[in-house]
This record gives C-alpha cells, structure tokens and sequence, in this order.
C-alpha cells in the first residue's frame, strides 16, 4: 500500500491518505492512482476504519493529474483516475478532506465525492480543463450544477480560472476556509468527532444523502423509514437511549463493538 508520495497512515479509526510529490506540486502519477485506490480498498474492507482524510499539506493540494502522463497517453490507454473516481464515489464511509494551496483539476472536482471539505484561506481552485483543450471529469459536469447551479458551474468550468477559498465555499463544496496553520487540525478534529459516533448510522445517512436527488419527499421518507426500523433496534442506540435515560456516557464497546 506505501509509495513514496502518497503517504498512508492508520490509526484511531481514521486512514489518512496523504498526497506527497512537493517537486512536482504534488502532481498525481498513474503509480499515485493507484496506491490511493490501494489505500481507499484497505480503508472499505478494514472494520475498525471509519473516516477517510485526503489531504496534501498546509500550502499544497495538488496541481492535479501530471501533465506528462497525459501528453503520452493515447486515446484508449486506460486511466489509474478511473478506478480511483469510482473507489472515490462508492465510498461508503465519511470522507473528509483538507485543502491548501493549489487544488488544480482533479484536485477541485474530487472534492466532489467528498462529504466534508475544509479549505485553507490560502487555497485557489481550478478547473482548467477547457483551457487544456480537454472537457470535465471525475462527475462534475453533474456535480458541479448540482451545488454550484448552473451559471457558476459554467463560469468555473468554461473559463477555468483560479478561484479562492471563499468563492469555492459560496459556490458550496467547501464547508468551512480556515487559517493555513489550522487547517490540519481543523480536518482532523471532523474526522475524529465522525469516528467516534456510530459506523452503521453514518454508512446509511451517507447512503441516503446520496441517493438520486429526483426522488419524491414520501419516497425519501419510505426508504428512511426502513433504514430507521433497523437501526432503533441495534444494540448501539438501545445503548445510547439507556445511557441518557441513567444521566451516563455510552459505553463505547457497546456502540463500536469490538473496533473501539
Ligand atoms: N503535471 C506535471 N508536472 C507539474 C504539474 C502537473 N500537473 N504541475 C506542476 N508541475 C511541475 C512543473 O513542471 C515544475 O516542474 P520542474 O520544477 O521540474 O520544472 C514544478 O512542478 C513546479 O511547478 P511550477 O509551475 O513552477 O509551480 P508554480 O508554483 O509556479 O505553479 C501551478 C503551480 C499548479 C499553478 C502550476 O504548476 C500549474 O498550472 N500546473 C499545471 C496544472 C494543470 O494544468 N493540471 C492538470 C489539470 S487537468
């Protein structure tokens, strides 16, 4: 799972994936497709994972896929960024990310796929790909409308200028622009709080967010009627309903079972 710019941590219930290749403005290689989709499978499969960090460091995202890579790829090579994307997409655990710097390409529309995203102040945007003679990815002709609406999703995708943090927060997937040097812990801290609260609650509260956004209210309403049913009845809430009712803490073996 290691490689040398995509550093992978794991620990208290959170997978930290780091993208790492500073000479190169942490421009992403086939090889770092690849050992993130590596990362990302061991964080599905693993139990006692909960949340998922993307993170590059407190002045650098990534300027997103390497120019060189595609300049030799030819039109049916395949792409590491595919089966990365889709990891990415039908990710069904929380997926934070941490942004500073240059967020260039893949670097803006994976955020995409995120669920909380927190942007440094000093984080710029881009989403060049009709500059590069080439046209949006990873979902973001839909995603990018879909939050952005229409006019401001063109204007960002049309024109492909840099934007800041602030105009990525207005434009809504961003959730909160941070100072530079707390941008780190600022991500972190979202990651824990999601770790500590109960995995299967936030797989189906994840799953339903995502669900086709045309759907009816009753419908809405009927499907989280029959993920509600089952989880009242898990042992994680009867221990969360007991615990308020005696003016005590949960017991964390009873929520998590044995991956506290
Ligand atoms: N692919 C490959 N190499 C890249 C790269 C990329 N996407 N982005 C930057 N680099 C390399 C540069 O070639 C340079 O390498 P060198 O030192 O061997 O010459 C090094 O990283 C530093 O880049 P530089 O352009 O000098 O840094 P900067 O701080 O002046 O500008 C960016 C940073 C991100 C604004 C600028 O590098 C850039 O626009 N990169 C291309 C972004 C892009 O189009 N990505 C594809 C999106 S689909």
């Amino acid at each position: 799972m290691s490689h040398p710019n995509i550093l992978v941590t794991d620990s208290d219930g959170i997978v930290s994936i780091e993208i790492s290749r500073r000479d190169k403005k942490n421009a992403i290689t086939g090889d770092m497709y690849r050992a993130m989709s590596d990362a990302l499978g061991h964080a599905r499969e693993q139990r006692h994972v909960r949340v998922v960090l993307i993170r590059g460091q407190s002045d650098l995202f990534t300027a997103g896929n390497d120019l060189g890579d595609f300049l030799h790829r030819k039109a049916n090579d395949p792409s590491a960024a595919i089966p990365f994307l889709h990891l990415l997409s039908a990710f069904e655990k929380p997926l934070v990310a941490a942004v500073a710097g240059n967020a260039v390409g893949i670097g803006t529309t994976l955020l995409l796929h995120c669920d909380l995203v927190y942007a440094a102040e000093n984080a710029l945007f881009q989403l060049p790909f009709v500059k590069l003679a080439l046209c949006p990815e990873a979902g973001s002709s839909l995603l990018l409308p879909r939050v952005a609406g229409h006019q401001r999703a063109a204007e960002l995708l049309l024109l492909g200028e840099p934007f800041d943090a602030a105009t990525a927060c207005s434009a809504g997937f961003v959730n909160r622009v941070v100072a530079a040097d707390q941008l780190m812990d600022t991500a972190m801290a979202a990651a824990r709080k999601l770790a500590a609260l109960p995995a299967q609650s936030l797989a189906v509260t994840k799953a339903l967010l995502k669900r086709p956004p045309d759907r009816s209210a009753l419908e809405a309403m009927d499907e989280e009627a029959i993920y509600f049913a089952d989880l009242v009845a898990e042992p994680a809430a009867k221990e969360i309903f007991s615990a308020f009712l005696e003016k005590r803490s949960p017991d964390p073996t009873k929520i998590h079972g044995n991956n506290t």
